[in-house]
């Protein structure tokens, strides 16, 4: 199996888990566009999607899935995203693909996070792969001083945009024992917004696309 199979065998696995008549959280990336494509089969008995990015938003549009605004929705049953490593605790970095700010959003409003993968997303200890840091333009130099002397490298993540109008650092070099306080820690930086840690809201159920299939952990 190739990794883009695996991903489209955690993404069709998902579906599982959409109730008739729902409202689903959706997150963003290449993993979740399998998931998309998954829900367009079902649409009929969706009553529509809260998305974490335009990419995604125009994805489920394209299909006849209804949008609905975050402020709209008090709570979700499900929210569905990829992410660039999780750890057996489950806990994630995300934000490869710059959507991290309003996927940590949606993901915050929904009972349940699941996690779809491949099998190589799979770390002991997070940090191998860069942390993504979104962050108010005018403050990247100075984030990227605090964030350096944390001990991580950032690197401006050039060319970049985010949907809300931000620049994105991307964090080298770190070894992430602690997930949660590395979170809080960079979170409380003026002019960041958010980071790609997820760990006070990690996830609950993490689907795996491995050359065997989908593995389905609770
Ligand atoms: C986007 C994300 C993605 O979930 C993450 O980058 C994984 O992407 P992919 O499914 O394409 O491997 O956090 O901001």
């Amino acid at each position: 199996m190739t990794q883009d199979e695996m991903k489209k065998a955690a993404g069709w696995a998902a579906l599982k888990y959409v109730e008739k008549g729902s409202i689903v959280g959706v997150g963003t990336g290449s993993t979740v566009n399998h998931f998309i494509d998954a829900l367009g089969s079902i649409k009929d008995d969706l009553k529509g999607a809260v998305s974490s990015s335009i990419a995604s938003t125009e994805k489920l549009q394209a299909l006849g899935i209804k949008i609905y605004d975050c402020n709209e929705i008090e709570q979700l049953d499900i929210y569905v995203d990829g992410a660039d490593e999780i750890n057996p605790e489950r806990s994630m970095i995300k934000g490869g693909g710059a959507a991290l700010t309003r996927e940590k959003i949606v993901a915050a409003i929904a009972n349940k996070f699941i996690c779809i993968v491949d099998d190589t997303k799979a770390v002991e200890v997070l940090g191998q792969f860069p942390l993504p840091v979104e962050v108010i333009p005018m403050a990247r130099a100075y984030v990227t001083r605090e964030l350096t002397k944390l001990g991580g490298s950032p690197i401006y993540r050039e060319g970049v945009v985010t949907d809300n109008g931000n620049i994105i650092l991307d964090v080298h070099n770190l070894h992430i024992n602690d997930p949660k306080a590395l979170e809080s820690q960079i979170n409380a930086i003026t002019g960041v917004v958010t980071n790609g840690l997820f760990a006070h809201r990690g996830a609950d159920v993490v689907i795996t696309g491995t050359a065997q299939g989908a593995k389905i952990e609770e």
